[in-house]
């Protein structure tokens, strides 16, 4: 190995000076063509640099996930609360009024399901029926160090060209697998991998220790994966440490829909990305907004 644990104390990644964006507000951005600078300008606020991403295509390999059993009534609701989506296309087409002009970020890969090995995916959407739906993005996990680690790397270049074809960004989501450790130096080595390989945005995992070096040593916008649960306190405070060192953003969903209070946290969440509101301020937003929102059982009545 080139580049092992030996030399790692040697690494230099100055945290604190970010990377200059010459030519677009984004990251790692500046050179791309007109039409995929506009997709990822609906995906990122221009205004603050940062998205407020919800995930909701967790049933693409797990099926009708705690939250999404029924889209059409606990999620749509939400959707106009989000900056972007990211989704499947049979949800989109089945679900998602096409009235909603909410970005897309199109989940194109799959394969396994939660009952085999989940890093043996293939390409799930052909890049005209993206073009086809409009969306603002395709997306795809990256297995690094999984068992299929290259063909989830080789997925991910050619979704990347077929996008860069069309001026379609595609967002790199780092899978990390159960016997994997979540920490910076596997993430540094996941999420530049992605974007050494071309990907426009990357999506990956908050860690305590060293996330600040996670971004500062990936060329692109790194969003935020929110993971399991959490106490809503927590995952606020992990999305605002995640922003304060280097995120442009989250990507969340069951520390969303899994909430109490799904509304109430999607607010605060918007809060902490694009106003940098403080921990225990947003949570305190959570619970006024909460206590003043009904949270009846969703009818059609
Ligand atoms: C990753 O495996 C998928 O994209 C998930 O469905 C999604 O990103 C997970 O979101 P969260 O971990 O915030 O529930």
């Amino acid at each position: 190995m080139a580049d092992t644990d030996a030399v790692k104390e040697a690494k230099k990644f100055y945290e604190d000076i970010p990377m200059e964006t010459p030519g677009f507000f984004l990251k790692g951005a500046g050179s791309l063509d007109w039409g995929m600078k506009n997709r990822l300008s609906r995906i990122f606020n221009p205004q603050t640099g940062r998205t407020v991403m919800l995930a909701i295509d967790h049933g693409y390999f797990q099926g009708p996930t705690t939250g999404l059993e029924r889209v059409d009534l606990t999620i749509v609701p939400l959707m106009p609360m989000a900056d972007a989506l990211m989704l499947t296309r049979g949800i989109l087409r089945t679900t998602v009024p096409p009235s909603l002009t909410k970005p897309i970020v199109m989940r194109s890969s799959g394969g396994p399901s939660i009952l085999k090995e989940l890093s043996n995916e293939e390409l799930a959407v052909d890049i005209e029926d993206a073009i086809r739906m409009n969306v603002s993005a395709v997306t795809l996990q990256v297995f690094i160090g999984g068992k299929y680690e290259t063909r989830s790397v080789h997925n991910m270049t050619r979704l990347i060209d077929m996008g860069m074809r069309y001026g379609i960004p595609t967002m790199a989501v780092t899978a990390v697998g159960k016997a994997m450790t979540r920490d910076a130096q596997y993430l540094r080595l996941a999420c530049r991998i992605c974007a050494e390989l071309g990907a426009q945005i990357v999506k990956t995992y908050y860690c305590p220790e060293g996330f600040e070096t996670v971004t500062a040593s990936c060329p692109v916008p790194i969003v935020m994966a929110g993971g399991k649960k959490l106490p809503e306190l927590e995952a606020l405070t992990m999305a605002y440490n995640a922003i304060s060192r280097g995120a442009a953003g989250v990507d969340m969903g069951r520390n969303i829909f899994q909430s109490e209070a799904p509304k109430a946290m999607m607010e605060a969440v918007h809060n902490v990305v694009h106003k940098n509101l403080k921990p225990a301020e947003a949570y305190d937003l959570y619970q006024t907004l909460k206590n003043k929102t009904s949270q009846k059982t969703p009818s059609r009545a």
